[in-house]
């Protein structure tokens, strides 16, 4: 995947760099196969193919991509290429795949915008092209197979409600996804020129012919890459950064670490103007809170120079004690995590808890005793 990229192919995509993803496919001798778990001897003597050769000329498309376009199964177009390339590797072999044989050889490519059900369409719309059938324009989406969605079965009176345990406990309640089917489409919408209509993305050509089109693909004459140093330590003061063997490393530009960088307050929440407190996040600080927490940045002529650079950065910590449970965080004594001076707005900086928000509409206490179920429990959240 590194090479391929390195020399303009940015159709393969990084995934996750070890073949679960299946963004980074390209076909090996017409086989369908992940190239970022490949190394370039293996492919030493063999065809590859990425979807920048399906169609190379300007203005011109492969079957299959115009099958994509037309079908709008592509969102962000990420994993666009690899479904496209899956699909030629099975059309190749087979114009008249079943709908089990497409779905079949899409499941190794993870899409997470689009899903699976209009590039299925699109498979199947482009078997028929390269059949030679006369495929009538594209009219919206269809379901191409119901069996494919499970019935959420009736609920018994007696069900147990009783909330479930978090850990290690046999729950009597399962979760179904089931998408609704008794939605009718495109009825009474009146006549008009776009609306209710099916319409190309877009920028749909664009990602169907993989061209560059996300941040990774940027490529720019003199471009720096920069490399981030974080900590191995959930809590821990930094005494000291020498940079010097890092900044002696030909190729490298800049080192950035709480010691030459400006301390610029701001909030972490991501909300615009203006931006709510409390601002208790700085570029580089002098103090590392998470496994993973900022300590320096290099900048460097190319990313194996910057990954060597952070290798030479020293840095002297002062381990302290860590919390790893919000329930342990707000006990009196425990180690506080947001003690700097210049930190203003915290609720309670010493139990560790950042806001408090209390919010109550109509009469809650009504609403439960007129409530035919009332769960209580404990529940958590990844954010
Ligand atoms: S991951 Fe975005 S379209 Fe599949």
């Amino acid at each position: 995947m590194k090479a391929l990229r390195s020399a303009g192919y940015f159709s393969v995509r990084y995934g996750s760099g070890d073949g679960v993803t299946g963004a980074a496919a390209v076909l090996l001798d017409g086989r369908l196969v992940n190239s970022d778990t490949m190394l370039v001897g293996q492919a030493t003597g063999h065809k590859i193919e990425t979807v920048e050769g399906l169609a190379p000329t300007v203005g011109e498309l492969h079957p299959i991509q115009k099958a994509f376009i037309e079908t709008g199964a592509i969102l962000s177009g990420y994993s666009t290429p690899a479904m496209i390339l899956a699909a030629k590797a099975l059309l190749d072999t087979n114009l008249n795949p079943t709908e089990t044989e497409v779905r079949d050889a899409l499941s190794g490519v993870l899409c997470r915008e689009t899903g699976y059900v209009k590039p299925v369409e699109a498979v199947l719309r482009a078997a028929a092209y390269l059949r030679g059938e006369d495929v009538p324009p594209y009219d919206g989406p269809t379901i191409v197979d119901a069996s494919y969605f499970v019935e959420t079965p009736p609920v018994a009176d007696d069900q147990d409600f009783s909330g479930p345990e978090i850990a290690g406990s046999q729950s009597p309640i399962t979760t179904q996804t089931k998408p609704q089917t008794d939605i009718q489409l495109r009825t009474g919408i009146p006549e008009t020129q776009v609306v209710g209509k099916p319409e190309a993305k877009v920028d749909a050509v664009k990602l169907a012919k993989g061209n560059p089109a996300f941040v990774d693909d940027i490529e720019m004459r003199g471009m720096l890459y920069a490399k981030l140093l974080t900590s191995p330590h959930a809590h821990a003061n930094i005494l000291d950064i020498d940079d010097s063997e890092a900044l002696a490393l030909p190729g490298v530009h800049a080192v950035i670490h709480y010691k030459n960088v400006e301390r610029v307050k701001y909030a972490s929440g991501g909300q615009s103007y203006p931006n709510p407190p409390p601002h208790d996040q700085v570029s580089f600080d002098n103090k590392v809170r998470y496994v993973g927490d900022r300590v320096a940045a290099v900048a460097a002529d190319t990313p194996e120079i910057a990954e060597h650079a952070l290798k030479l950065i020293k840095v002297d910590y002062e381990i302290l004690p860590a919390v790893f449970d919000e329930n342990e965080a707000i006990q009196p004594g425990a180690p506080v995590i947001h003690d700097e001076a210049d930190t203003e707005g915290i609720h309670n900086a010493d139990r560790n808890i950042v806001h408090r928000i209390e919010a109550e509409t109509g009469d809650v206490e009504r609403g439960f005793a007129e409530a035919d179920y009332v769960f209580e429990h404990q529940y958590y959240v990844h954010q």
